[in-house]
Formats: C-alpha cells, structure tokens, sequence
C-alpha cells in the first residue's frame, strides 16, 4: 500500500512534469514566433514548423552540452532560422562556389610583411553595418561588396556601403541561386562600377539592371587573389590591404546556429564541392586556451543579419588546415577604388 502510493505520486509527479515541460515548450514556439514576425499559412503547416523547431532545440542543447563541457568550441543559440530543415536552409542560403576558371585576371598578392598579432579592420572604420542577405542566394555579392568597401575607405577615407542588388541585377546570371564568385562580381566592378546602397537599396531578389549614372557609381581597379591555401598569405594581404572575400563550407549544422566561441570541425570541407557560401573575413586574433597556449581564430563578417551569432559575426579556427576552406578561394579588390 505505502509502496503503491509512493509510486503513483511518482507518476503524477511525473505527469505534472511532462506538462510543465510541454506549457514551457508551447511558450517558447510564441515567443520565437513573435520575436522573428512568422507566420504560417495552415494549421497544418504551423503544427510541421514547431515539430521542426523542437528537433532544432534539441541539436542545439546537445551541442551546447559539449561546448559547457569544453569538447566543443562554439556555442549554437536559436535564432530565425528555427523553423527550418538542415534541407531547407542549404538550398535558400547556401550553394556550391563554382571553381575558379582562372581566367577573372586577378593579380596575385605579392607582398611579405611584418603583421601584428590580431588586427580588426573594425577598429579602423572600415567595415559597413552587417547586412542581411535574406532569402536569396547572394552571399557572393556581400562579400565583393564589403572587401570594395574597405579598400574604397582606405584609399578615400570615407565609408560608403556599396549596392548587392546593383552586382545581382547586373554582374552575371548567378541572380539568388548561390554559387556566385565574389573574383567575378569584382571584374564587373573595375569595369562598370557599382552605386552606392543608398541609390540603389537591396531587394532580395534579382531585378533588372537599374545601375544609373544620375547617382554616383564607384569602381576598384580589379581583384587580387591570395595563394590558395596559404593562411599566412591571407593574413598579410588582410592587414596590407583591407578585408578580403573568402570562400568556405558553412554547412549547417556549423553554422546555422552559430552563437559565439570559435568554430573548429576537422570535418569542415576545406575544398570544392563542399565551399558553398561567401563571408569577409575582417580580421584576426586569438583567445586563451588553458594553461597550454592560444587559439587563434578568424573574425569573419556574414550576410545573415545582426541577430545571427555574434551580432552578425563569427570566428572560424585560424591555422587549422585550412579549416573550411577559409585561404581556398579568396578575392581583394584592387586599389585604387574611386568614384567616377
Ligand atoms: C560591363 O557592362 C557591359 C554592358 O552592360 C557588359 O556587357 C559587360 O559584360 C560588363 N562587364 C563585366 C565584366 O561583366
């Protein structure tokens, strides 16, 4: 009898438990559906993007169970992209860098210098607000604008945040499908310039070619490349030139819900087919790790918004082989950058 008794106020306890778990779940489904405005078409559908968030949820606690533990270095958070398939954020925001054909005549950085041990491109002004890509596959353009962006400062003194729709409506026929190459978007630049984001705005999607002569149009004089695989190459162009458009494999269950911390995956492709999106990489520096050195890392700027990771930020494993690909597939944009 007391044995029985004890059980079932076990169960209840069980019961009232699984509820509270359950009410908890429901609240934060609200909450993450308020704080990121989504809105579903069918009960149906809505009933299929929670069971989604909840496998989410769950890869998310299990990650971070390691990171608490210190077998993993970077920390994964919810953010919008909650109510996605792995399947789903691949094939809107990710797609296969197409190899270089070598033929863009980008000029070879030659330069051998005497860097410090971090360096921060942010701190020297010429960095634009993190931009938000959104449901389109234009990450290529992002990152020749931003690597245009901060050789137009260095050569100027001034920051103008350059147009993503103006090289998506114009450069090529990449449109919002990935894949595009920043090398290219570059070419486009030193030949027929790019508007400023203030004349001609992002729409998130691919247009008519409405580049227009009535505003300002700014050109760089080319691209440069970095030696392929080279993290040191990469590092002295960076400080000797401004920040530079690399390529990576910013496979999800990295990035999708990047947080903070350092990303570091032996199993980040570091070649293609596996590069699939286009960052710039701002700077570099390193943290302590324990009694027995440094970890040094990449701080890379994304096209995800500022409410991913680290107020749009993230850092990646900085001499690592090559992890995912960071020196694989890089582009600077030529000085000088001038407004015509
Ligand atoms: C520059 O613009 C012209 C005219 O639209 C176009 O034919 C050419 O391909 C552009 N240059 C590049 C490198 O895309």
């Amino acid at each position: 009898m007391r044995t029985l008794s004890c059980l079932s106020l076990l169960l209840l306890g069980l019961a009232l438990t699984q509820a509270a778990a359950l009410h908890q779940t429901h609240q934060e489904w609200r909450e993450f559906k308020s704080t990121y405005t989504k809105e579903y078409a069918s009960e149906e559908e809505e009933q299929s993007r929670f069971a989604i968030f909840l496998d989410n949820k769950r890869i998310i606690v299990e990650h971070n169970a390691l990171y608490d533990s210190g077998e993993i270095s970077w920390e994964l958070g919810m953010n919008e992209f909650g109510d996605l398939t792995e399947e789903e954020f691949k094939a809107r925001y990710l797609g296969q860098v197409l190899p270089k054909e070598n033929k863009e005549n980008c000029q070879i950085y030659r330069g051998w210098i005497e860097t410090p041990d971090s360096y921060d491109w942010r701190n020297e002004g010429a960095v634009t607000e993190v931009k938000d890509q959104g449901f389109c596959g234009s990450c290529w353009s992002f990152a020749a604008t931003g690597s245009m962006e901060g050789q137009y400062y260095r050569g100027n003194g001034e920051l103008v945040s350059m147009s993503e729709q103006n090289l998506l409506d114009c450069a090529q026929n990449w449109g919002c499908n990935g894949g595009g190459r920043s090398d290219i978007t570059l070419k486009y630049v030193h030949e027929n310039g790019t508007n400023s984001e203030a004349a001609y705005p992002y729409e998130m999607d691919q247009d008519s070619c409405r580049q227009s002569s009535n505003d300002p149009i700014y050109h760089c004089s080319g691209c440069t490349y970095t030696i392929v695989g080279s993290e040191d190459d990469l590092r002295m162009a960076l400080v000797d030139e401004g920040p530079v458009a690399v390529a990576i494999d910013a496979s999800p269950l990295n990035f999708m819900f990047y947080r903070s911390g350092i990303i570091d995956d032996p199993d980040c492709g570091t070649d293609y087919p596996d590069i699939n999106h286009a960052v710039l990489a701002v700077g570099y520096d390193s943290e302590a790790n324990g009694i027995f050195g440094s970890k040094a890392y990449w701080i890379i700027k994304n096209s995800w918004g500022k409410s991913w990771g680290s107020d749009g930020y993230f850092n990646l494993a900085k001499d690592k082989h090559n992890m995912c690909g960071v020196s694989t597939d890089t582009a600077l944009a030529k000085a000088p950058c001038y407004q015509a």
